[in-house]
Order: structure tokens, then sequence, then C-alpha cells
């Protein structure tokens, strides 16, 4: 954008008031950045402006007020398209989050697709919420789940997954970037070769869409799963992209108002896309939120972002290694701005509640993916995660706070 600004990271942090807090009287660290991240003042004011003024309930009204909201709706779904360079801007579905655009997913490509005796592919590095709607759909037809080994690294183990697409599994759908180990999975790649057996694959690009550029035509995906709050948006608004022709073959996932057409004693009409996913009335001020935060990341240049982010990666991995007892979990080749430790045996938590006391917002537990944690038999690991406001002098501060817990709990 000719706009644009270089990336100076003072400038960035001061577009976020949350970053100049005190909490335990030390200045928060916030390295929590996987799990949602805080909120540029373009977004705060977005939201300020909808509920203060603009308020109204769209696609359902001749007055002013829901005319311009819808105007400024829709405006926010061809925002999203252009982002993700999506063909057509009614493959844009807006949801509440990934893991309800997953949940429309297995319940509605799950009744298209799967029947008693099918199956459907993941990884051992799902999020749950990319794990236990497939599973659960499973369990009710009566079909497998299929999980693609990871390695001791924390990479996904392709011939593993190679023999199982053999099985031909009728959906695949796996993780960009792991939320426990940060690897960037090679999905250019997986989405090739599932597609040599015509299976759809859907992407859960939770952890990877704020990070990097996501072009949906490029990748050939048949479906992108993201949330907004993990992209400096507000949360409880996300987005689900599909293939049209998809999208037009399944069914509707909720019932309600909105995605219908026609409504008789006897039957129903269902909407056109994107309405036909999109019962009831939406998250408006959420979904005005995110095309600010998407403003944001294009002014600040995503690819600058994803720079940055990898040398704080590359700086604390470093750092990290001169404490004798770490421990990482996961070293993949390709990592992305998350680092799962442990010191030594001291349990995640006893660590994690120090370092919490030293102002550093990290976070511990087993991230919602319990199979991960089995896999490498832990029962949780301390995260950090980074976001383009972060600094090299936090991290010097995270490390230090990491040899102090492992001083006192050695
Ligand atoms: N999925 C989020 C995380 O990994 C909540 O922390």
């Amino acid at each position: 954008m000719e706009d644009r600004k270089p990336f100076e990271i003072q400038y960035v942090r001061s577009q976020f008031p949350a970053l100049s807090q005190y909490v335990y009287n030390k200045p928060l660290v916030y390295f929590d950045n996987a799990a949602t991240t805080q909120k540029p003042l373009v977004v705060i004011d977005r939201l300020k402006l909808w509920y203060e003024l603009e308020n109204s309930n769209i696609h359902r009204g001749v007055h002013y007020l829901s005319q311009q909201g819808t105007i400024a709706f829709e405006t926010a779904r061809k925002t999203v398209a252009a982002f993700l360079n999506a063909k057509e801007t009614h493959e844009i579905i807006f949801t509440k989050g990934t893991t309800d655009s997953i949940n429309l997913l297995a319940s509605s490509l799950g009744r298209l697709l799967v029947n008693e005796g099918d199956s459907v592919l993941v990884t051992g590095m799902e999020h749950h919420s990319n794990f236990v709607p497939w599973q659960q759909l499973c369990l009710e037809k009566k079909a497998n789940l299929l999980v693609a080994a990871i390695t001791d690294s924390g990479e996904v183990d392709l011939e593993d997954y190679k023999s199982l697409l053999e099985k031909r599994p009728k959906i695949v759908s796996i993780t960009h970037i792991s939320n426990v180990l940060g690897t960037i999975n090679p999905i250019e790649e997986m989405i090739r070769l599932a597609h040599e057996y015509n299976i759809p694959v859907v992407i859960d690009g939770a952890q990877s869409v704020a990070h990097q550029k996501i072009d949906v035509q490029a990748l050939n995906c048949d479906f992108f799963a993201f949330s907004g709050h993990k992209l400096y948006a507000p949360m409880g608004v996300g987005v689900l992209y599909g293939k049209e022709k998809w999208l037009n073959a399944m069914p509707p996932y909720q019932f309600g108002g909105e995605m219908v057409n026609q409504v008789s004693i006897k039957e129903t009409l269902f909407n056109d896309l994107p309405f036909k996913f999109e019962a009831g009335t939406p998250n408006v001020g959420a979904v005005l939120g995110l095309e600010s935060a998407i403003h944001f990341i294009e002014m600040t240049g995503i690819e600058q972002i994803g720079l940055h982010e990898e040398q704080l990666l590359h700086y604390a991995l470093e750092k990290l290694k001169e404490i004798d007892q770490i421990r990482f979990i996961g070293h993949p080749k390709k990592q992305a701005g998350v680092i799962s430790f442990l010191i030594g045996n001291i349990h995640p938590f006893d660590a994690g509640m120090i370092i919490d006391k030293l102002g550093i917002a990290i976070r511990t537990g087993h991230h919602c993916a319990q199979p991960v944690m089995e896999r490498y038999g832990i029962p949780g690991t301390m995260r950090a995660s980074f976001a383009a406001y972060n600094t090299f002098e936090e991290i010097d501060i995270f490390v230090a706070a990491v040899k102090k817990a492992a001083l006192m709990l050695s």
C-alpha cells in the first residue's frame, strides 16, 4: 500500500494501549499471542463507532442505519476476500471463529461426504478444534478418524500421511501452523497430494493468518478457517473460506433467520451464498473490527511482520539455549514464532506462576492439543508466542525470568 509506514517497532507498539500497562508493578511483556493478540486503536475505535452511532440490524431494514450497516458489513466481506485472495466474495462466510468454522464443516461437509465405513484424515498435531469435531462426526457416522503421525522433531510424518491418503479418506483437515510446536506444515504439498485422490482439504489457519500472506487460490485449498482475535481483531468473529462449488453443494449448518429465501408451513427454500451459512444476527461490530485489523496488517506489512517475528524466534531460541535444563518440545525445520519448552522436570504451572509474577504473559498447559502432549509423554508445556509488537528487549526480560524460575525450582 502506498501510505504504508516503514516497520518501526515503537510506532507499531504505540498503536496498542494494552502494551503500556504494568502488571504486578512490572511492565507487561505479552507473549501469549497464539492464544489471542492485543488490539490496536483502529480496531477499538471501530467497535466504539459501531456501538456509539451505527448500531442496527443488517440485511433486514429499509431504514437508514440498517442500510448503512449492511453496506459496511458487505464491504468488510470484500476486504476479507481480497485479504485471502478468494476468487469470489460470496466464498467468505462469517462465523464466530475457527472452532465455529470447523464445526460448520464437520456438520455440513461431513453430512455431504461421510458415511459408514468412510474415513477423515487429520494430523497428530491438531488443536482440539480441528480434532474433536471430526472425531465426533466419525463416531456418529461409524467412520474412521485417521491421524497422521508426527516425528520427534515435531513435523508431520509425510510418509505416514501419504500412506493414509491411500485409504481414500473423504476429507483431509490439517493445521497450517501448530499452536504448540510452531511447526509450519508443508501444506502446499499436502494439498497437492490429497488432490491427487480428489479429496477436499480444509486448512486450519488460526495460527498462520496473522504471520504470513495467505492466498487461497495459490494454495488451492478447498477451505480455510481462521479467527479474528488472533489477527488483532475482536473476539467472537471468524471466517470460513470455501470454494464455491463445495459451499453450493453443502447443506446448511444452522437454521433460522437470514439463511432462508422463503418459508411456508410445508417447506423452506434456502438463501444463496454466503447467507445460506449465516443464520441469525451476525456480530457486525466484530466483523467491522476485523476489517480494521486487516487494514492495520496491510499498513504494517504482513511480510515485515513475518520477518520481525522470525528474527524474534531465532533470538529467543539462542538465548533460551543458555539455560542448562531447557527442553524444547519440537524443533521443526520451519518454525513460526511459537516456542514450547520445559525446564528439566519442573511442572510448567510452577514455573509459569513465577514467570507471571515477573509481569510476563506466557501460556502453560496442554494448549488444547492433548494428543500432542500424549505424543511427547508430557503433561503440558510453557509456551511463548510472538506478534508484530514484541521486542528483543522483552525476550531478554523473559529469558531472565525463565533463568530465575529454573534457579528457584531446581
Ligand atoms: N488456540 C489458542 C491457543 O493455542 C487458544 O492458545
